[in-house]
């Protein structure tokens, strides 16, 4: 009897097979109920006493054999099922989606609306000399409109600063080209000024130009009207007279925000209006300055910051949430 086991604990050992029924017979063959292992349990009464603990031991080295058997098979099995239900195809891990920055968002959607009625972009460097910034925009050597603007000097001899508004693009574009003019000038612009929650030393601006002949001060009122209704859904805006060295008339303008909520009441401070932009009529001294005949042509000019308008559209606080990029903010424009 000693012999068949070893035979056994030989079957046992070469056993292998992934399918499942197989294994489930060799199972049964060795643990169910009418089993070999049952069928020595049983015979082992019938051994004398003197074999009784050689015996013992055969068929319990042949049960942990089976057992040993049964839980390789059992996991070599589970691995094959793991691989089966993973997609080898797949990329070895999540790729995330990127997102838009919400000052290009609402850039883009800013020229998209402008360039549906004629608009160009035109594009000029962030490092401006004296001209460009502010002599030919009608602002000479110690005006003290200059003061406006903080301004980053970098070198006096060439005369070179950071531009302080994307006016200056406005200007070459004027040197290069002769009306109809119709562009817009996206860009970053800088300020010598203290970061705060409302203000920063790096911000976005857009500035539309349109010169053409008979170009009047209800074009401008039309065309900004046409702009806040296309992107806040508002159509009612006031102008407050203002000044700007670069233009004549000047006005200010605001957007009636309604007075809806009460975030409403605290953007607006209680008044309902929203600043959200400065214009004007182009002074003919600058259209002089460019050699643009100010006699035959007339047109007028806008500007304004980019995020400040990011912050009303999608109510952002603080400005330095768009210098600092962290994902928690980024994320949610995903849809965008
Ligand atoms: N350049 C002005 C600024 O940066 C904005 C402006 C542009 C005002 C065009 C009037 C006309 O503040």
């Amino acid at each position: 009897m000693i012999e068949r086991i070893d035979e056994l604990l030989v079957e046992v050992e070469q056993f292998s097979s992934s399918a499942k029924e197989e294994i489930e017979q060799f199972r049964i063959k060795f643990n169910g109920k009418k089993g070999v292992l049952n069928d020595f349990f049983e015979k082992f009464k019938e051994v004398p006493n003197d074999q009784k603990k050689d015996f013992g031991q055969k068929i319990n080295s042949l049960k942990q054999a089976v057992a040993a058997k049964l839980e390789d098979l059992k996991n070599a099995s589970e691995g094959q099922s793991n691989i089966i239900k993973d997609d080898l195809t797949k990329p070895a891990f999540p790729l995330e989606l990127g997102t838009r920055h919400p000052i290009n968002l609402v850039k883009n959607r800013i020229i998209e609306i402008f360039r549906s009625i004629g608009f160009a972009i035109a594009d000029g460097p962030e490092i401006e000399d004296d001209w460009h910034n502010f002599t030919a925009l009608n602002l000479p050597e110690y005006h003290p409109a200059r003061d406006m603007q903080d301004t980053f000097f970098i070198d006096t001899n060439p005369d070179t600063l950071l531009r302080t508004h994307t006016s200056s693009v406005q200007v070459r574009y004027m040197e290069e080209n002769q009306p109809p003019i119709r562009i817009l000038s996206p860009g970053r612009v800088f300020r010598n000024e203290a970061i705060s929650s409302r203000s920063h030393c790096i911000f976005h601006q857009i500035e539309g130009l349109y010169i053409d002949e008979n170009v009047s001060f209800a074009d401008l009122k039309q065309t900004i009207q046409y702009f806040t209704t296309e992107l806040f859904g508002k159509s009612k805006i006031r102008m407050r007279p203002s000044y700007f060295p670069f233009t004549e008339p000047s006005a200010e303008v605001d957007v009636y925000w309604g007075l809806n909520s009460e975030t409403d009441y605290r953007i607006t401070k209680g008044t309902g209006w929203l600043e959200i932009m400065g214009c004007g009529m182009v002074d003919p001294a600058v259209l002089k300055n460019v050699n643009i005949d100010a006699d035959k042509y007339s047109g007028f000019a806008f500007g304004m910051g980019i995020e400040r308008i990011v912050m009303l559209l999608y109510q952002m606080s603080d400005i330095r949430m768009f210098f600092e990029n962290d994902v928690r903010m980024l994320n949610q424009f995903k849809s965008l």
